[in-house]
């Protein structure tokens, strides 16, 4: 009788293991997916600050291919090439042409080339719209100090690459609206899969 009860409890140990466990298990996939049904959380973290108009006109820098966020200001060709020699030149070299070994490339040059054996993909080979220089200059470069350039060195400078690109002429002065009228040499060079196209579709 004994080895009876003995068996029994073997038994029943058994079958706790083997069909209790899977039903503990299950009983957990019901559950957790209502923690993701519960209404989200709406109160405060408590984390960052809010942002001031101050520090949102700093990051808003975006200026579209129509001209569109361009900053005011204007900048010539002559007061472009001092800005250049202090603040692009040791990357892009004294003649725009970049260094050899350093990686800030070639401004200027190459134009017609990109469907050739030897492209090379300059601001006046590839750039379809000069606006998008200001936003880019503006973001990105110089590379250890980005941001840095107020408007009207920023103007400056572009108009001296666009100047030293053939695009405009020295005594040329670069502002919001003469550099939406500046015409880009690959400004028709962009396809869209099915033939040339005016640049790329942005609007
Ligand atoms: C410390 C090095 C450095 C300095 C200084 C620097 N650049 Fe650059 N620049 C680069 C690098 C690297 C790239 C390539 C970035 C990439 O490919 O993402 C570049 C790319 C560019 C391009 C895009 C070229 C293209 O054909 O697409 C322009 C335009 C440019 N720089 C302008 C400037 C101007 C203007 C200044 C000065 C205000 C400047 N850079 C200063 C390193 C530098």
């Amino acid at each position: 009788m004994k080895i009876f009860f003995r068996l029994c409890f073997v038994f029943v140990a058994l079958s706790m293991l083997t069909i209790g466990l899977p039903s503990v298990a299950k009983a957990q996939i019901r559950v957790a997916p209502q923690l993701f049904l519960d209404p989200p959380y709406t109160g405060r973290y408590g984390l960052g600050t809010d942002a001031d108009p101050d520090l949102i006109a700093k990051l808003d820098l975006d200026v579209m291919a129509d001209g569109r966020g361009l900053p005011r200001g204007s900048g010539t060709v002559f007061g472009g090439e001092f800005v250049y020699r202090e603040h692009c030149a040791q990357c892009h070299g004294d003649d725009l042409r970049g260094i050899e070994g350093v990686r800030g490339g070639p401004l200027f040059g190459g134009r017609g080339s990109l469907a050739g054996p030897a492209p090379l993909k300059t601001v006046e080979s590839f750039w379809p719209f000069a606006t998008t220089l200001i936003d880019y200059v503006r973001r990105a470069m110089p590379t250890e100090n980005p941001g840095s350039l107020g408007p009207n060195d920023l103007y400056g400078v572009v108009a001296f690459i666009l100047y030293r690109g053939g695009i405009i002429g020295a005594d040329d002065v670069m502002n919001p609206s003469t550099m939406q009228a500046v015409e880009m040499p690959n400004r028709r060079g962009f396809s869209n899969g099915r033939g040339t196209v005016e640049a790329f579709n942005w609007r």
